[in-house]
């Protein structure tokens, strides 16, 4: 159990898929609202289960994509560096989240305009390094803004592939030195550098990575994904972890699962040695 594990979330009130944005979301492939808030509960019983204490975002009307909490921000101590959406369509996010932050003890940090950020989807910590997704939603700059912010060494890493849009869908640390990982959804020079840099580097097969098995959260020891993952559950178990599978096929539908819905608040595991 790991107590002081702080997660946030979004209860999926409004979510639906009213937009394209990526590659998995078509309008005439509408998410079921009874389904969405029955997996969204479980996800929620599940990281409960393996210690997490939960925090909650008020749904709101005309945000359909609020659930997916990780694009909120990145969190780095007490300061909430909020996102700026690529996508017009995700803006109205932007408002709603800084307002949590700030009420919620939180510094909020602003990026200069003319730079697209989003948040722990694109922004992930292994060790005392940022890892940071760019190209397709998140600027290059943007990272290196927060990172001379924060005062990490950050290693840019270029996503290629539309259906692995954010980084968290193709990376996930699970400690200081363990990561999941998809190796098509990068650019050969970022292959290199996490090879180089992350002493235990976990693939996950094409089948795999499409129900989301690198969109994982990790508690404690506890990691959680989709289902539909047996193979990297099984390797988990023999690294050691306990997986744990939920379906959540209904946030599949926009292009997210288990890590999306969630932020970390207090600091990720990976970031512990
Ligand atoms: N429909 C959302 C979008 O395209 C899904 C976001 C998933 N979030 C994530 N952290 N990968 O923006």
């Amino acid at each position: 159990m790991t107590p002081t594990a702080r997660i946030l979330m979004c209860p999926p009130d409004h979510f639906g898929i009213h937009y394209e944005i990526n590659p998995w979301m078509r309008r005439e492939r509408p998410a079921d609202a009874e389904a969405a808030a029955e997996q969204w509960s479980a996800l929620c019983a599940a990281l409960r289960a393996a210690g997490a204490e939960l925090a909650l975002l008020d749904p709101v009307p005309g945000l359909p994509d609020l659930v997916f909490t990780a694009n909120a921000a990145l969190v780095f101590r007490e300061r909430a560096f909020v996102s700026r959406f690529r996508h017009a369509e995700r803006r109205g996010e932007e408002s709603v989240d800084a307002e949590w932050f700030a009420s919620n003890g939180f510094e909020v940090e602003r990026l200069p305009d003319t730079l697209f950020f989003e948040g722990a989807g694109d922004a992930l910590f292994c060790g005392d390094t940022l890892y940071a997704g760019y190209r397709i939603r998140s600027d290059i700059q943007a990272h290196q803004w927060i990172a001379r912010r924060i005062d990490r060494r950050v290693i840019p890493l270029e996503l290629v592939d539309p259906y692995y849009y954010h980084l968290d869908t193709c990376f996930c640390p699970l400690t200081s030195s363990a990561a999941l990982y998809f190796p098509p959804a990068f650019d050969a020079y970022a292959r290199t550098a996490l090879v180089e840099q992350i002493p235990t580097l976990i693939e996950v097969e094409p089948d795999e990575a499409r129900r989301f098995a690198c969109n994982a959260v990790v508690v404690g020891r506890t990691v959680v994904t989709n289902t539909g993952c047996p193979r990297l559950h099984a390797r988990l178990r023999a690294e050691g972890f306990e997986a744990v599978e939920t379906p959540l096929d209904e946030f599949v539908k926009s292009g997210g699962s288990a890590k999306c819905l969630t932020l970390r608040l207090d600091g990720e595991e990976s970031t512990r040695t």
